[in-house]
């Protein structure tokens, strides 16, 4: 019998994870490595955040925080949701923590019980499920649709009695869809019918849209949800800070209270200095998104190009955060397709496998334009060479 439990033993490790790791280790030996399967930006951090550190250091903001957060990045979270969202919050309803992960964990191991229902809709983040099963909750992976998009008829479908939350993603992570206001409508006409299900909004994309397409909230649609919503969102994508850990959840006050309580007994607050760089960044001027967005979608675009010369790939155009996901055309083992790929090019994907879309794979277009043009190439060079 292993010494170790059989929740660690039930999860997958991070398969994006898994594959940076392989990319370093072929790094080391000296080989080439383009690498599209990291997910964070890979333009630096804005620098009027430093100061927002430097002055806290300075002043000595080295102590325990509250757990929750420090009230002045509540609060001044509570301004950006009025702001970027039109949702009106108090600090009460905020959770600061390490990360989105952090508040995700939070919130699954304050509601779920052994048998309790998670629907997550396929494609979805890698770490959705596995959490879910961490804290003895059962993930019900909806089936991928056309077009990678939940239907109403597919949410109808997955809700039973024993379902406590839905989650949505968009732009997702791995797909880039966007929800329309329409197909918000429909969900939530679904879930005000089913008063015992929960919405678990992840928002950390929220910023990264393209084609005048803008995000919108579920709770813009239908404000009666906000009693059973908690959205999760944080620093990491929108400014860059992926290795500080900051992020955050809003919602009721009695989950946001439990959520606490968790957190008080594994992490206490996210770092203090760190939340000193979130308020800072909060509070700056944000227009550098503006040239983020312009230059990732023109980035996106060159990927797209490229890859439409090839019949191997089929390739729906990612409305928002960095990815695009291609089906693979006539090749059935996308990890074998990932392995060879690296081995013989180079070029570091990460499977559709993962993400519960097998035959598709994964790749970030947050890296230059000169290695998404040589990668990209190489990828559909390689599926021409090995795959008649
Ligand atoms: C969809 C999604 N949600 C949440 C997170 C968590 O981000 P972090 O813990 O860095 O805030 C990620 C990170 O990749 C993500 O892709």
């Amino acid at each position: 019998m292993s010494f170790l439990s059989q929740r660690s033993l039930n999860i997958k490790p991070s398969a994006t994870l898994a594959v940076a790791a392989a990319a370093l280790m072929r790094k080391k030996t000296g080989k080439e490595v383009f690498d599209l399967s990291i997910g964070e930006p890979d333009f630096p951090m804005p620098p009027y955040i430093n100061h927002g550190i430097e002055n806290a250091l300075k002043a000595n903001k080295t102590k325990y925080t509250a757990v929750d957060g420090i009230l002045e990045l509540k609060e001044e979270i509570c301004l950006k949701f009025k702001k970027d969202n039109n949702l009106a919050y108090n600090p009460e309803n905020i959770i600061v923590s390490t990360g989105g992960k952090q508040v995700l964990f939070n919130a699954f191991l304050s509601t779920l019980n052994p048998g309790d229902e998670v629907i997550i809709p396929a494609p979805f983040w890698v770490s959705y499920p596995e959490m879910v099963t961490l804290a003895q909750g059962n993930p019900i992976i909806c089936p991928m649709e056309d077009h990678f998009k939940l239907t109403p008829e597919a949410l109808e479908k997955a809700i039973t009695p024993a379902t406590k939350w839905l989650i949505l993603n968009a732009p997702s992570n791995p797909t880039g869809i966007v929800y329309s206001a329409h197909e918000l409508e429909q969900f939530a006409a679904i879930l005000v019918k089913n008063p015992h299900v929960w919405i678990m909004s992840d928002d950390i994309y929220e910023h990264l849209t393209y084609d005048d397409i803008w995000f919108k909230s579920i709770l813009n649609i239908c404000p009666e949800l906000a009693s059973r919503t908690l959205i999760i969102n944080g620093f990491s994508k929108a400014f860059a800070m992926t290795g500080l850990r900051l992020g955050y959840g809003a919602g009721p006050v009695e989950l946001i209270k439990s959520m606490t309580k968790i957190q008080s007994q594994s992490t206490s607050n996210a770092s203090s200095i760190v939340q000193y760089a979130g308020l800072t960044a909060l509070k700056g001027d944000m227009s550098f998104l503006t040239e983020w967005r312009r230059e990732y979608q023109s980035r996106r675009d060159l990927c797209l190009s490229i890859f439409s010369k090839s019949p191997k790939l089929f390739v729906q155009k990612p409305q928002g955060a960095f990815y695009i996901f291609p089906r693979l055309v006539g090749v059935t083992d996308d990890i074998q397709f990932a392995v060879g790929l690296l081995e013989e090019t180079g070029v570091v994907v990460v499977p559709g496998s993962p993400f519960g879309a097998p035959g598709y794979f994964r790749l970030s277009f947050a890296t230059s334009a000169e290695i998404l043009k040589e990668a990209c190439s190489r990828i559909v060079q390689y599926l021409e060479n090995r795959f008649v």
